[in-house]
């Protein structure tokens, strides 16, 4: 029997997602348990309770993903499963599942870093990569550009100093009282409204680094300053504030470093708004703009699996000898 697919498993946040995925991205089950009902009571992750349930989920959740795609584990050429960075009890679930069952199954394990695994969402069910390609990785952890060269020669341009964006729509979200995950909420409610208030755009004249506190605490003065409460306004104002600040400093990236292609991953790449005014960006240099799927552009286990398919392709990896490397993450 040939050994053609990746088990890929996702668990360093809130969701514990699965997918069997082939060498070209090909999809054959992705089954992800959403712990959004959990944490959506306190307004953000509570990460005890992401471990507890993880540890619930993962082995029905896995068992699910193989069964719908009907498959005995002697298919498995290795197991995918993230390594870091994330919540550490979360990650440790995956980790210690994975080395357990690629130790039943005679398969090997290989820990994968959560970023590659954005990166290469966008090469799920249908090759969309251009490189060279400037990357925007826009999620809850992480904001950074990127310039990718290949798949698996990749240097950071830069990266946030304090907040990533997603936080600060979870946090603005939060304030409003919308509930979290905020990043679609706040979207769907700035449609509803204008952008009448000026917040700031930190740092967005200078460099490759970005700063999203100031702009959180922006609008939490802004939302104790007396002046009148219009959400849709204030959601609309923010995300205003958050495209221009994106859309400006991958302007300056693609400048500095032409490529061929602007590449928009993580969980805030499926705003709508942000996918509107980079198609606007690339038509006007003239490259292409390269986005996952909407459904994939969030965390899941189908591109930790296609990321350790690179590993596997460029011969790059190599295996832990003990599992506590498996945690020690690169990039
Ligand atoms: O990549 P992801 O699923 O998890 C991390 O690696 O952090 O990203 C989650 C983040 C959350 O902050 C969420 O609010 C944001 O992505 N997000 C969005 C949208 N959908 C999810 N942000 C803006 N617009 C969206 N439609
Ligand atoms: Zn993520």
């Amino acid at each position: 029997m040939s050994k053609d697919l990746i088990l890929g498993i996702e668990s360093s946040c809130d969701d514990t997602s699965v997918a069997v995925v082939d060498k070209d991205g090909n999809i054959l089950s992705s089954v992800t348990s959403s712990q959004i009902e959990i944490h959506n009571q306190f307004g953000g992750i509570y990460p005890e309770f992401a471990a507890r349930a993880h540890v619930y989920d993962i082995l029905p959740t896995i068992h699910e993903a193989m069964n719908r795609a009907d498959i005995s584990p002697q298919r498995l050429k290795a197991i995918g499963v993230t390594r870091g960075p994330g919540l550490i009890g979360s990650l440790l679930v995956g980790l210690n599942t994975a080395a357990a069952l690629g130790r039943g199954w005679d398969v090997p394990v290989l820990g994968i870093n959560h970023l590659r695994g954005h990166l290469r969402s966008v090469d799920l069910e249908e090759n969309r990569s251009l490189f060279p390609s400037m990357v925007l990785l826009v999620s809850g952890g992480h904001t950074l550009l990127c310039l990718m060269q290949s798949e698996t020669d990749i240097s950071i341009v830069g990266s946030t100093r304090d907040d990533s964006v997603g936080e600060a729509y979870d946090k603005v979200s939060r304030m409003l009282g919308l509930g979290y995950p905020g990043g679609p909420v706040v979207d769907r409610l700035a449609k509803e409204g204008e952008a009448t208030i000026p917040f700031p755009r930190p740092m967005i004249n200078s460099g490759f680094e970005f700063s999203f506190s100031g702009l959180k605490s922006a609008v939490s003065r802004y939302l104790q300053s007396g002046a009148e409460i219009n959400k849709p306004n204030i959601a609309a104002s923010f995300v205003d504030a958050v495209i221009e600040i994106l859309i400006e400093k991958s302007r300056r990236a693609l400048k500095k470093y032409p490529a061929k292609s602007l590449t928009i991953v993580g969980g805030v790449a499926a705003s709508p708004q942000l996918r509107e005014h980079a198609a606007k960006l690339t038509d006007e240099l003239g490259i292409e703009l390269c986005l996952p799927p909407i459904k994939w552009a969030t965390d899941n286990g189908a591109m930790i699996a296609m990321a350790a398919w690179d590993y596997i392709h460029h011969d790059v990896y190599k295996p832990p000898t003990a599992q506590v490397e498996l945690l020690v993450s690169d990039f």
